[in-house]
């Protein structure tokens, strides 16, 4: 098939990328390399444009007829989102409206959205499913929200297909090790903890013990990326084959959930094999943090038959962890 992939040069469209070349798929990466990498490029062929460069969609679109769009360019900091929200709403809303008129105007039909768990807000129960109201607290989750809610008129009015699919914490890294994060600032937990073994930060600071979980630290529902990726072929072939029709949207997440503690003891066991240690240290509550994020993936799959590979977080925090080393040993 012929697949656009936009955002294709960032941690997970990357990923994307790389299993839709392997699986014998001719991809097209639109990426403005604002936070992706010309390095992380290595599968399909790179094109540099912005998804608010309306004269480029429509030249890429006339030039080829995807079969496919997967959608995962967008800004991600809950954080920054707060403070710069006219970012947020033009680069994820505004930039996907145009991509969604170049694909109407150029007649495809079927689009692969990473939308997130943000989406939810604070939970009123867990593990969450997709009944589950959506109440953002952030412009962040505001915009992929926003998002989802555009898809839903577009489907119904213009035969667009569409599945949302709502990321809990995407982690890991290229199970092969020739892939994987390079977010700047990173804010992520796992990286962040293992930057803290590899020396390129001092320490990890926990934000927060007192939250009504067991150990006292938040608890999380860490995902790896190649499971995120094999969601995207399996919706992705529904869409194609016509077994999904309009919009849908479905949560992904092992279902299990884990402490900051715990990922900071996983994390100095397989650290400790190549003698480093993490020095850990204590800090506030991050505000807007949940006590408690975990998925519940019934949905996925019951309907596209999504099984993760990597569900297992010392596997995960492996591949992280290969991967930090990666980009270290080239420093
Ligand atoms: N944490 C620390 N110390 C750090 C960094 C994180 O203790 O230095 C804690 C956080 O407080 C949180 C957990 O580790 O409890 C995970 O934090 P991350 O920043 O790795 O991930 P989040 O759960 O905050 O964010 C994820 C996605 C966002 C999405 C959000 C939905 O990465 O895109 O879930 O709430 F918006």
């Amino acid at each position: 098939m012929d697949l656009l992939v936009v955002g294709g040069a960032g941690y997970i469209g990357s990923q994307m990328t790389k299993q839709l070349v392997r699986g014998g798929h001719s991809v097209v990466v639109l990426d403005n390399l604002s936070t992706g990498f010309r390095s992380l490029t290595k599968y399909g062929d790179l094109v540099i444009g912005d998804l608010n460069d309306i004269e480029l969609l429509d030249t890429l679109f006339s030039k080829k007829k995807f079969d496919g769009v997967l959608h995962f360019a967008a800004n991600s900091q809950v954080g920054e989102s707060v403070r710069s929200p006219a970012k947020y709403y033009s680069n994820n809303v505004a930039g996907t409206l145009n991509l969604l008129d170049a694909m109407i105007k150029h007649n495809v039909a079927n689009l692969v959205f990473s939308s997130t768990a943000a989406t939810f807000g604070n939970p009123e129960y867990t593990p969450i499913d997709e009944a589950h109201p959506q109440v953002p607290i952030n412009p962040y989750g505001r915009s992929k929200l926003m998002v989802e809610e555009i898809l839903r008129d577009y489907c119904a009015a213009y035969g667009l297909r569409s599945v949302c699919l709502r990321y809990f914490n995407a982690c890991g890294a290229d199970p092969e090790g020739e892939l994987g994060e390079c977010h700047d600032p990173e804010t992520h937990l796992i990286p962040l903890i293992l930057q803290a073994a590899s020396g390129r930060r001092d320490s990890i600071m926990v934000f927060g013990r007192d939250y009504p979980t067991e150990d006292g630290t938040c608890v999380r529902d860490y995902v790896h990326i190649e499971d995120l990726c094999s969601a995207h072929s399996l919706a992705l072939k529904k869409l194609i084959d016509g077994e999904f029709d309009g919009f849908s949207a479905f949560n992904l997440g092992n279902g299990a959930g884990f402490s900051v503690d715990e990922v900071i003891r996983v994390a100095s066991n397989v650290v400790a094999e190549d003698g480093k240690r993490i020095i850990v240290r204590e800090g506030e509550r991050r505000p807007g943090d949940p006590a408690v994020l975990v998925a519940d993936a019934t949905q996925a799959r019951l309907q596209f038959g999504w099984k993760p590979a990597y569900a297992d977080l010392e596997t995960i925090i492996r591949h992280a962890w290969c991967w930090e080393k990666n980009l270290t040993s080239k420093k």
